[in-house]
């Protein structure tokens, strides 16, 4: 239908006739003569049409925005006056001699080039929403990313294979999305959290690298990087080390960002424990950009008589971390007022702060702490004239989680990052978090190894560190994984402290358990967040904007208007009774 992209017209097209196929971006009326911005998949070419072409003209006036068009004419180039240099076809113009309609559209209920729009609308109307030129670029680079990820996985010899969705719980910590058997009354399938045990039985089935770029569905809480269905690049290998397949999976990694975003990452990205990221930067995921730290106080503050600060200073589980902001003293009373609020969402009682003023400190707490203490602060902190202090003093978890999105927040706020990537391998991960019922749970998932024997495990599981490692770019945790257990005591041992006894463990992984028994190679793997990533490569701050059809904060599509009820047949079908809290 057509014979070249309007996008891809340029001089070198002069005089050529031309058919074109597209969508009318703008229709501008001249007085005599018309215009018609025409787009399609690669860009937009103005069309001309003289009152001379009778009846193309006439046609031409019932044209609105978004129909559809096919044009015949021939490529002139436009007078210099009308030389558009911000588009790449703005040297030349269309002169139209046949338009034909292929589609009329009714006034769309937003303009594509407004960003004032809602973002319920745009995702009702999520077909025209993906017409904008920002929405198509991100969902052609996130197909670039697949690409390169399928070319690297195949040119290392990773087989690419399917596993169900149709399955039994995978365990990764979220509810799952249930789907229910019509032929096993009573019966469900779960939709997978991710392919975890597939992909270790596929190791124990000999293949040795595997990889799939698959769906994964979670029913959690959703945040700006969460979404109830995403994507990962799955990854699982035998007879490899941590440190083998960190280095491939970085090394795919670097080219990833090279070929499509043209971005040098450096040549080994760095590591830390996940202690020192918790002491540092209060969470486990830290954004290497933002050059702000945690310095710990609790040894000054245990005797202050400030109860706010002796208090967690004197507790085991409580924390004192001080946060310095350089040139931070002119961060207003109101700006530190909002930031209390802020920090407030996580739990923190307060923001204590020290300003260095040209005439010495100020806070409303020194009072109670003291010249000695506040001097020794600023020591510790290194701080300066013109700088701020603030203070978290809570349960270490509080502290930390306050302090660290704070210190997220202030880059944010006053564009203090030192470098705009920073990629970081997180490793030493503890095998277990305590609850507050003392009862353990897996930081990664139950079948990530420790890297202590079982023996030291059971002894003292909560300081046993595991052979996890998360991949950390900018702040946002894009990929994740671990040596697994291979050996089915260890399996065991894992299960039971994790208070899964034999029954329920044979009950939930029996399959797995079993396939322990036969052979199985020492295997480990890593799984990437698709969405995340190209999120981060396109530096958007919602993970909606990198997925063509994605669900709202309440886990809805406004599209389809899913999830929905269903007919009675068909529940009858499934043995399902609906019961819905009678309303008042
Ligand atoms: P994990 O649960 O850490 O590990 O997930 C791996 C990566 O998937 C991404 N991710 C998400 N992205 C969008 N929305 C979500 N709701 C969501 N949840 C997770 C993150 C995360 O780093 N089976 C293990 C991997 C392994 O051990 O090999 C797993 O799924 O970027
Ligand atoms: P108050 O004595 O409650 O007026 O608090 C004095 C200062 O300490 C104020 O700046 C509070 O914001 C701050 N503050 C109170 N509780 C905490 C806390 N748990 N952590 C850090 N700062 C706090």
């Amino acid at each position: 239908m057509r014979t070249h992209f309007c996008g891809e017209l340029n001089k070198s097209d002069l005089n050529s006739q031309v058919k074109l196929c597209g969508w009318v971006n703008r229709r501008r009326d001249h007085g005599g003569v018309i215009f018609l911005d025409v787009r399609d998949k690669k860009g937009i070419a103005q069309i001309v049409i003289n009152p001379d072409t009778a009846n193309t003209f006439k046609l031409a006036e019932t044209i609105r925005n978004e129909f559809v068009l096919q044009i015949t004419g021939q490529v002139v180039a436009r007078a210099n006056e009308m030389v558009n240099s911000k588009i790449p076809t703005g040297e030349i113009e269309v002169l139209a001699s046949h338009i034909e309609i292929l589609n009329s559209s009714k006034p769309i209920p937003f303009q594509l080039d407004s960003m004032e729009t809602s973002e319920e609308v745009r995702l009702k109307y999520r077909y025209l929403d993906l017409r904008r030129e920002e929405m198509q670029k991100r969902l052609r680079l996130r197909s670039k990313v697949t690409h390169f990820m399928r070319d690297f996985m195949d040119s290392n010899d990773f087989l690419d294979i399917e596993t169900p969705f149709l399955t039994k719980a995978t365990p990764e910590g979220a509810r799952d999305y249930l789907v229910p058997s019509r032929t096993h009354e009573g019966n469900f399938f779960a939709l997978p959290q991710s392919p975890q045990l597939f992909k270790q039985l596929l190791m124990m089935s000999g293949f040795e690298r595997y990889y799939q770029i698959v769906k994964c569905f979670r029913d959690e809480d959703l945040r700006a990087d969460r979404q109830p269905e995403f994507t990962q690049l799955d990854v699982e290998t035998s007879f490899m080390n941590e440190d083998e397949i960190t280095s491939l999976m970085e090394e795919m990694i670097r080219g990833l960002f090279k070929e499509v975003g043209n971005i040098d990452l450096p040549s080994k990205f760095p590591t830390i424990s996940y202690k020192k990221a918790i002491n540092l930067y209060g969470v486990d995921r830290p954004d290497m950009r933002i050059p702000l730290h945690m310095v710990d106080v609790n040894d000054i503050m245990k005797d202050v008589e400030f109860k706010v600060f002796s208090g967690p200073a004197n507790n085991k589980n409580g924390r004192v971390a001080a946060l310095k902001v350089e040139g931070g003293a002119s961060i207003s009373r109101k700006q530190i007022d909002d930031y209390t609020k802020y920090v407030s969402i996580y739990g923190a009682k307060g923001l204590a702060y020290i300003k260095l003023n040209e005439d010495g400190p100020s806070s409303p707490i020194i009072k109670f702490l003291g010249d000695d203490v506040t001097q020794k602060v600023i020591d510790l902190t290194e701080a300066k004239t013109g700088d701020i202090i603030f203070f978290g003093a809570d349960k270490s978890k509080v502290v930390n989680e306050a302090l660290g999105n704070l210190r997220e927040k202030l880059a944010h706020d006053l564009n203090l990052y030192n470098k705009e990537w920073a990629p970081i391998w997180v490793l030493d991960f503890p095998m277990f978090e305590v609850s507050d019922d003392g009862s353990l749970n897996a930081i990664h998932h139950p079948f990530t190894a420790p890297s202590v024997d079982s023996k030291t495990l059971i002894d003292n599981p909560e300081d046993s560190l595991s052979r996890a490692y998360d991949l950390v770019i900018n702040g946002s945790e894009v990929g994740g994984g671990s040596i697994r257990i291979h050996q089915s005591d260890m399996q065991k041992t894992v299960l039971t402290l994790l208070g899964i006894d034999d029954e329920e463990a044979k009950e939930k992984f029996g399959f797995l358990l079993d396939a322990l028994d036969y052979g199985c190679p020492p295997h480990g793997g890593i799984a990437f967040g698709l969405d995340r990533l190209v999120m981060t490569l396109s530096q958007t701050e919602s993970i909606r904007d990198v997925i063509a059809f994605p669900k709202t904060q309440t886990a809805a599509c406004l599209l389809t208007d899913a999830p929905s009820s269903v007919s009675k047949a068909q529940l009858k079908d499934l043995n399902i009774k609906v019961t819905l809290p009678t309303r008042v």
